[in-house]
């Protein structure tokens, strides 16, 4: 190793000599220089985003350790733990059926439900009947008997094949709000109340 970097140091040297022979013009460089030494020139580093070469599954953005939290941001306290969370949740807008809450929840739903569980909510999105495990009906008794804790618990954390939409809603209100729509698909529903 030591002998190689003499080797490059000599080489370099000569080079250098050469160049400053050429009857003092001013070079101008049109090509890249060569690289002679390229230890510090290529940088081991990964760049952001990047990813290791010889593992794949390392990338350059690391995990944060466990137990982080990112500033300003509240883990939701229920998660997997339906029953707690049907007993502490509170809706802000509950019995609040205006229309501003009403059309906000519509808005929500029509975009991150209705595919699913259908836009009247009966279970008949359009891609329902793709899907093995269909999604069940929303103004079914059972929904119906949920409170509204228990489903924006759902909404927040999945249930099931079912995953959370708290990322598509990150505005805990907004999700308030769809529960309310819920109840106004329900009460829409003949059979259920
Ligand atoms: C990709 C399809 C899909 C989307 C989108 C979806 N769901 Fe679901 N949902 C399901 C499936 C499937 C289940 C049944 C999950 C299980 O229990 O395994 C379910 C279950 C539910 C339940 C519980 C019903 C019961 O009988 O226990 C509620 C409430 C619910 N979803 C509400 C919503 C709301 C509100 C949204 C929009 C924010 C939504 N879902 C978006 C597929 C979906």
């Amino acid at each position: 190793m030591k002998k190689l970097v003499t080797t490059s140091v000599l080489a370099f040297a000569t080079l250098a000599a050469a160049a400053c022979t050429g009857g003092g013009e001013v070079a101008t460089h049109k090509e890249p220089n060569a690289d002679l030494i390229q230890d510090m020139m290529e940088s081991p580093a990964l760049k952001p985003q990047d990813f290791d070469t010889f593992d794949r599954m390392k990338g350059s953005s690391r995990l944060p350790p466990e137990g982080t939290v990112a500033q300003g941001h509240t883990p939701y306290p229920y998660h997997l733990k339906p029953e707690e969370a049907e007993r502490a949740l509170k809706n802000p807008y509950s019995g609040k059926m205006t229309a501003e809450v009403i059309e906000l929840g519509r808005t929500k739903f029509e975009t991150y439900c209705a595919v699913c569980h259908g836009y009247e909510g009966k279970g008949d999105g359009p891609v329902s009947v793709k899907m093995a495990v269909k999604p069940p009906s929303l103004v079914s008794e059972k929904v119906v008997g949920y409170n509204d804790g228990r489903i924006f618990h759902i909404i927040t954390d999945g249930q099931g094949v079912m995953s959370s939409y708290a990322y598509q809603m990150i505005d805990p209100n907004d999700r308030w709000a769809v529960v309310n729509y819920v109840r106004s698909l329900q009460k829409l529903s003949p059979g259920s109340k």
